[in-house]
């Protein structure tokens, strides 16, 4: 899609679909109040209405939509009008819209013209790839901002914002993708695309350099399928004096059947999506490409099938993972730790920064937190309040939960150095608990995704039915706070 971002005057402006988004409270122009009652508007937060000026102005359609009250208005607001203004013009088979915004928000102009981008890219989002017939289907190819002031911050700030939609789309298509045609292998495949794209040093490890390297805890997750396990890294940019090293670590369990400890039928098929945490940092890796920051960025995935077969892993074998450490596995569908744990422990060679970790961990967090938050937690205080100022910033919020010694004591094993699961209570952050025991004191914090990778019913109009993406938006705003 094309963004335009220039000044204009919504009168003036012709075209098939004319958006203004408004303030609660604040005065609709007189040349756009004399075309409706009133009291038929008054601008509530989703609120929407078309219009048909028929002459009175130059436009041939003008969509009102509401934004709510200026005290309450956040980069939010704006994604969600420029999501609800594209999917309209898209519904109307229409190739192009233009919004205009309130003149006055108090918003900086550089988050303005992302939110924008963001909303209009992300509100058109459809997953097309394994349907048929798509010829009735239209692409929405332009969206104009009109900019009340600073139209080229304005424009600076979309462009971040297109390269942010873009990598969400990826990790969006990624996760949406199915179990069948998203492997392992593939999830490696695309990472090496991007490598020769962005110039990004690229390590794909297959089953054979796994093993001989000692990478047992992916290894012991991935052995009962018939698809080769993966361990990929990406890294963009080098360590250098001043310049923070910032390691993202990926769950890509592609297929979630539990393995031995198996799930039950119903929405195991949701489970294609247990590789959420692999496809935010791909698609934040593209971004990070794409914005060439001046960071040193390192994309670490660790991927593999969890099947029950002859060859799976199972309840009560102990596994010696990269770093040494022992787990006893008391439940095969407690894998994603377990990969995690070789990816944590590989992070510390970068002597990071950060090490963030991204994984569709507990069904626990869903629990907690719904699908409203992305719940964090770690070692780093410092780390954590970036984040959740970057939550605030993206409209990715994130709530922290503590991670007090008693939850990694729960993790101890009789027999080995960790179990694998900790019981029924506080599932979500033991298994953090559980994490911790691989990051040495490097600074971390660990997101739970389970919650939020996935929408049945989307919460949001720049969302759609699936796989969200989330993740992405998050971690390029805080890694621009490094900047
Ligand atoms: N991938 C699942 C967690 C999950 C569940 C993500 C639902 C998204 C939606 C994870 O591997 C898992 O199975 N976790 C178990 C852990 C338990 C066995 C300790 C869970 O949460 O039930
Ligand atoms: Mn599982
Ligand atoms: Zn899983």
């Amino acid at each position: 899609m094309q963004i335009v971002v220039r000044s204009g005057d919504i009168g003036r402006e012709a075209g098939d679909l004319v958006v203004l988004a408004q303030i609660e409270g604040q005065p609709l122009p007189a040349e756009v109040a004399g075309l409706l009652e009133a009291d038929d508007f008054s601008a509530k937060p989703g609120q929407a209405v078309l219009l048909y000026p028929r002459g009175a102005i130059a436009a041939r359609r003008l969509l009102l939509l509401g934004m709510g009250t200026a005290e309450a208005l956040q980069a939010d607001a704006v994604r969600r009008v420029a999501a609800l203004a594209a999917q309209k013009a898209q519904e109307l088979k229409l190739t192009s819209f233009t919004l205009a915004l309130p003149a006055h928000l108090d918003l900086p102009p550089a988050q303005i013209g992302q939110a924008f981008a963001e909303g209009a890219e992300l509100g058109t989002y459809r997953y097309l790839r394994y349907k048929t017939d798509t010829n009735n289907l239209t692409e929405v190819a332009s969206a104009t901002l009109l900019a009340a002031a600073e139209p080229e911050t304005v424009q600076i700030g979309a462009s971040v914002g297109q390269a942010v939609a873009q990598g969400v789309t990826l990790a969006r298509d990624l996760a949406n993708g199915p179990g069948n045609a998203i492997t392992p292998t593939v999830l490696g495949e695309v990472a090496l695309d991007l490598a020769q794209r962005y110039g990004f040093k690229a390590t794909v490890l297959d089953k054979a350099q796994l093993t001989a390297q000692g990478f047992h805890g992916i290894l012991a997750v991935g052995q009962g399928s018939a698809q080769e396990p993966r361990f990929i890294v990406l890294e963009h940019g080098q360590a250098a004096a001043g310049v923070p090293t910032i390691c993202l670590v990926g769950k890509g369990i592609t297929f979630d059947t539990g393995g031995i400890s198996i799930k039950p039928a119903e929405k195991m098929d949701d489970m294609k999506m247990d590789m959420g945490g692999a496809a935010a940092v791909l698609g934040t890796m593209q971004a990070v490409g794409d914005l060439k920051l001046p960071l040193h960025v390192v994309g670490i995935i660790c991927s593999a099938e969890n099947m029950p077969s002859s060859t799976a892993y199972k309840p009560g074998d102990i596994v010696k993972t990269l770093s040494g450490k022992t787990i006893e596995v008391l439940n095969t569908d407690a894998e994603g730790r377990i990969v995690l744990a070789d990816g944590l422990f590989y992070a510390q060679r970068y002597q990071p920064t950060a090490i963030i970790d991204l994984a569709t961990l507990t069904g626990a967090m869903m629990v907690a937190l719904g699908g409203f938050a992305t719940g964090i937690m770690g070692t780093s205080q410092p780390l954590a309040e970036r984040l959740i100022a970057a939550g605030e910033t993206s409209g990715e919020r994130v709530w922290q939960l503590p991670l007090w010694d008693e939850y990694r004591d729960v993790m101890k094993s009789d027999i080995a150095d960790l179990k694998n699961t900790g019981g029924r209570y506080g599932g979500a952050i033991t298994a953090g608990g559980f994490l911790a025991a691989f990051v040495g004191d490097w600074p971390w914090m660990h997101l739970d995704i389970a919650g939020t990778a996935w929408v049945e019913r989307p919460t949001r109009p720049y969302m759609a039915k699936g796989a969200t993406g989330v993740g992405v938006r998050l971690l390029i705003e805080l890694l621009r706070s490094y900047v």
